[in-house]
C-alpha cells in the first residue's frame, strides 16, 4: 500500500526529524501503478527507474547514495564508469511545476533555480525540504521505451496527468526483487 503524498506530507510536517540515516543506501520507487520497488538509476545525468537502462542513454549505472551534512544525496556508481566527481541529486529548474530529477556534477555551481540541498530521509522515505516545508512530490513519467520511467518532481500535484504517476522513493528494497 502506498502512503498518499498529502498524508505523508502532513505527517512529516509534525514529525520529529531526528532520525539516523543509513550511511549508504539505494532508492526504490513505489507507486500504485508501478512494479513495486524499481531501483532508481543514473542515465546521462538524469534519474530513471525501469527494467533496464534506456537504449538512448550513452552512460547508465545503478547508484548508491550517501546523505551529507549539508543535506545532499551524493551518488556513487555501482558499475564500472569513470566519473571525475560524485554527482549530487538535484531537482531541476525550468518552467512549470514539473521538474526533472537529475545529478549535478558540481553542486557548488548549478544554474539558478536548481535544488541540490534539502534532501533527507524520514523513516526510509526520501524528501526535499528546500521549499520551506518537507515535501515529497516525486513522480514517474513514462519515457518512449516501455517499462522505463524518468523520475520527476511535480511541485503542484494538482497537475496530475494520466501518464504521470505519483511515487515514493524509499530506501527499502522490495521483498521480492522486481527483476
Ligand atoms: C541495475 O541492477 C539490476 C539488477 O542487478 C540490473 O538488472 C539493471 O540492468 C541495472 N541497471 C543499470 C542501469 O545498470
Ligand atoms: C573498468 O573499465 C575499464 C575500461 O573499460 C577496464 O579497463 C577495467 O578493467 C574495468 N574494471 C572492472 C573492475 O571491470
Ligand atoms: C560554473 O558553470 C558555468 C556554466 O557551466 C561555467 O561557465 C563556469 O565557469 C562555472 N564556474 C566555476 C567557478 O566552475
Ligand atoms: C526517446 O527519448 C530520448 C530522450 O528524450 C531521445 O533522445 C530519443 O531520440 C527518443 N527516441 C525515439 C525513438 O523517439
Amino acid at each position: 500500500m502506498q502512503l498518499s503524498h498529502s498524508l505523508l506530507v502532513s505527517f512529516l510536517a509534525f514529525a520529529d526529524l531526528v532520525v539516523s540515516a543509513p550511511s549508504s543506501f539505494s532508492l526504490y520507487a513505489y507507486g500504485n501503478e508501478l512494479v513495486a520497488g524499481m531501483r532508481l538509476f543514473y542515465a546521462d545525468g538524469y534519474a530513471y527507474v525501469g527494467d533496464s537502462a534506456p537504449s538512448f542513454a550513452s552512460q547508465a549505472t545503478n547508484v548508491t547514495f550517501s546523505l551529507t551534512d549539508d543535506s545532499r544525496f551524493v551518488a556513487y556508481p555501482i558499475d564500472n564508469v569513470t566519473w571525475t566527481s560524485n554527482p549530487s541529486m538535484c531537482i531541476g529548474a525550468g518552467e512549470g511545476d514539473l521538474k526533472t530529477v537529475g545529478f549535478a556534477s558540481n553542486y557548488k555551481n548549478v544554474s539558478d533555480g536548481v535544488i541540490v540541498t534539502g534532501f533527507g530521509l524520514f523513516g526510509g522515505y526520501a524528501y526535499n525540504s528546500k521549499a520551506g516545508s518537507i515535501e515529497m512530490y516525486f513522480v514517474a513519467s513514462p519515457t518512449n521505451e516501455t517499462g522505463i520511467y524518468q523520475i520527476k518532481w511535480d511541485a503542484s500535484l494538482s497537475e496530475t496527468s494520466e501518464s504521470i504517476m505519483p511515487i515514493s522513493l524509499r530506501t527499502a528494497a522490495p521483498a521480492t526483487p522486481s527483476g
